[in-house]
């Protein structure tokens, strides 16, 4: 039956095809772990979930701009205070390098506090003449390569819901108590990326921040307002494990309506995105912001259809589409969706993800990115947008605040010989703190206003 004939509930996605779901060995040690999710407490409140939906609603027509974005995949072991803040970091300093570009408020998202979950393309793994079950995030399998540990194992789920609570905490200490306020927008900068041509940049720009602020104190302006003195900054990650998010989905006891209270925002892959799809049918009836990654092949009446079941009342804010489409193929593939959803009215937040159809695998084995190839995304991503008269909302990154060498090229050009200096990511190829901050200062001078 197609979606929307029949009424949703937390578990109607069960009556529909779950795609990429671990083959759990023991059904029943999977139900007690859900049990046990589901009588925990929620990740986040659902009064956070509608402020972030309501500051979507404004990237939908350019009075705010979505900058989404950390590891392909967190991993337990990096769970601790310097990679939390790291991660933190780098959001702020890109955030502000594109407000003060673009003269609208940065809508902070990190792919952080339950990003524990991957697709992958095939079920198994070759690894030397072994053949393995396939790596399939944290909260399902240990990326170590043996048969063992790649056996997925429920209370894994347990444990990133944990994670994902610790995470959450110490972010909101972060944003909350004193170290996002823009007194502090200096002191942001990384010690790696001081010395390099884009911290200096930064460096001119904290300083015009800095001005700006003692200018206003020096007048009697408070500076003692949460606009100042506190950053807002909300999570998300790929519903892929539909057991996991039911657990965490809740009834608002203020509303009656329901959220799933696992992160902020939620999105669905590439590949889980079958409109007779379970993840479709799950998260067509939570009220959280929706997230939709779109490939460069896309049936456009596909995603008409799919629009109009995410976001029957076309209501703004609700949905975004993350296109990733390739530097090559981008240019034709996306102005005719772009002039559809505009022809029908859709009220769409339109993110560009250049990350994921630009990967490669490097002489080396490594799997990999270049730098000038997501700027290419990006560059034709903004002028299809303008070109047809529609809104560049966002942009979506895997980045990481670390000093990695996964993607090549930028500043420092790292190059194929390069990557195994530093390299890893259990996934896919992040954006280390300075390319990051390279593409903060290229995408502002796409949209200096
Ligand atoms: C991802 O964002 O990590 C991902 C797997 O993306 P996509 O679904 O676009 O391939
Ligand atoms: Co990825």
């Amino acid at each position: 039956m197609a979606n929307q004939e029949q009424t949703w509930t937390k578990t109607s996605w069960k009556s529909y095809h779950a795609h990429q779901q671990p083959n759990w060995p023991d059904q029943e040690a999977v139900d007690k772990v859900l049990a046990e999710l589901t009588r925990l407490p929620p990740l986040v409140f659902a009064g956070e979930i509608r402020s972030l939906k309501a500051l979507l609603a404004k990237a939908v027509t350019g009075e705010a701009f979505l900058l989404q974005g950390g590891d392909c995949s967190e991993n337990f072991s990096q769970v601790s205070a310097p990679k939390i803040r790291e991660t933190l970091k780098v959001l702020l300093q890109m955030a502000i390098t594109l407000t003060y570009a673009g003269g609208v408020p940065v809508i902070k998202v990190g792919r952080i506090a339950g990003q524990f979950a991957k697709p992958r393309s095939s079920d198994t793994e070759k690894v030397g003449d072994m053949v393995l079950s396939s790596y399939r995030g944290d909260m399902v399998n240990d990326a170590n390569p043996t048969p063992e540990d790649r056996i997925p194992n429920p209370k894994r789920m347990l444990k990133g819901y944990n994670m994902a609570a610790s995470t959450l905490n110490l972010l909101r200490a972060f944003t909350r108590g004193g170290f996002a306020a823009l007194h502090r927008v200096q002191a942001w900068n990384h010690e790696f990326v001081a010395q390099s041509p884009m911290g200096r940049s930064y460096d001119r720009l904290a300083k015009q921040i800095d001005q700006a602020i003692k200018f206003m104190e020096t007048i009697g302006i408070s500076m003692d307002t949460p606009q100042i003195t506190q950053a807002q900054l909300f999570t998300s990650h790929e519903a892929l494990l539909l057991g996991y998010e039911e657990a965490l989905t809740r009834v608002d006891s203020t509303t009656g309506d329901w959220y799933d209270c696992s992160a902020h925002m939620l999105w669905i892959g590439e590949r889980t995105r079958q409109i007779d799809g379970a993840h479709v049918e799950f998260l067509r009836g939570v009220l959280n912001p929706i997230g939709v990654k779109v490939g460069p092949d896309y049936e456009l009446d596909n995603i008409k259809r799919l629009v109009e079941i995410l976001n029957p009342d076309n209501e703004p804010g609700r949905l975004t589409l993350i296109t990733r489409l390739g530097m090559n193929r981008i240019e034709k593939v996306l102005p005719p969706l772009l002039r559809e959803m505009k022809r029908e009215g859709m009220n769409i937040v339109w993110s560009c993800d250049p990350m994921h159809a630009n990967t490669y695998t490097a002489e080396s084995g490594h799997k990999t990115r270049n730098f000038n190839d997501i700027l290419s995304e990006l560059t034709c991503f903004f002028e299809s947008h303008w070109a047809e008269g529609t809104v560049p909302g966002g942009v979506h990154f895997e980045l990481t605040g670390e000093e990695v060498t996964e993607c090549t090229g930028g500043a420092r050009d790292i190059d194929d010989a390069d990557l195994n200096l530093n390299y890893q990511t259990t996934c896919d190829p992040r954006l280390n703190a300075e390319q990051s901050l390279e593409v903060a200062f290229q995408i502002a001078d796409m949209i200096r206003s």
